[in-house]
């Protein structure tokens, strides 16, 4: 007669034990975020590099948007735990700004993938002067893109 327990413990073993491992946030894709720009993130090399583009959905600028690039970073240490934080830069190609962003990419309690940001968007001013009024500061929520089926 075959075991039960035995049988049990396979099939625990080849179909639950794996889904029990905690989900990791992988940067890597499409995200849209709150205010609805759209981000590429493109593969995250072993030094956690990468790079990616940007197309803002708003600006700052009476400038017409267009796809920008981005650069950034990852942190590898063995505490991310899947849940790693990171840094990138935004080097605007239709005006004179720089946006750097710095975030964590957390799966939530749905597991679902989001990256928590904050973000200083850096404007040029003219004379030194101005210099007080140059950098805006704000936060972003991204979620990753669902392709249409
Ligand atoms: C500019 O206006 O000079 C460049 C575009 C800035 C867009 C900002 S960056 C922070 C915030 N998050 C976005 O997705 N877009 C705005």
């Amino acid at each position: 007669m075959v075991q039960a327990t035995p049988v049990l413990l396979v099939l625990f073993l080849a179909l639950g034990a794996p889904s029990l491992a905690a989900k990791k946030c992988i940067l890597s894709g499409r995200w849209v975020n709150d205010l609805g720009s759209n981000m590429t993130i493109e593969a995250v090399n072993e030094n956690g590099d990468f790079a990616g583009s940007y197309h803002t959905a708003v600006t700052a600028t009476t400038n017409e948007i267009k796809v920008s690039p981005l650069q950034g970073s990852m942190q590898k240490s063995r505490n991310q735990k899947g849940q790693p934080t990171f840094g990138f830069t935004v080097n605007w190609s239709f005006s004179d700004s720089i946006t750097v962003f710095t975030g964590q990419c957390f799966v939530d309690n749905s597991g679902k993938e989001v990256l928590r940001t904050m973000w200083l968007l850096r404007s040029r001013v003219e004379n030194i002067g101005s210099d007080w009024k140059a950098t805006r500061v704000g936060t972003n929520i991204f979620t990753r893109l669902q392709l249409q089926e």
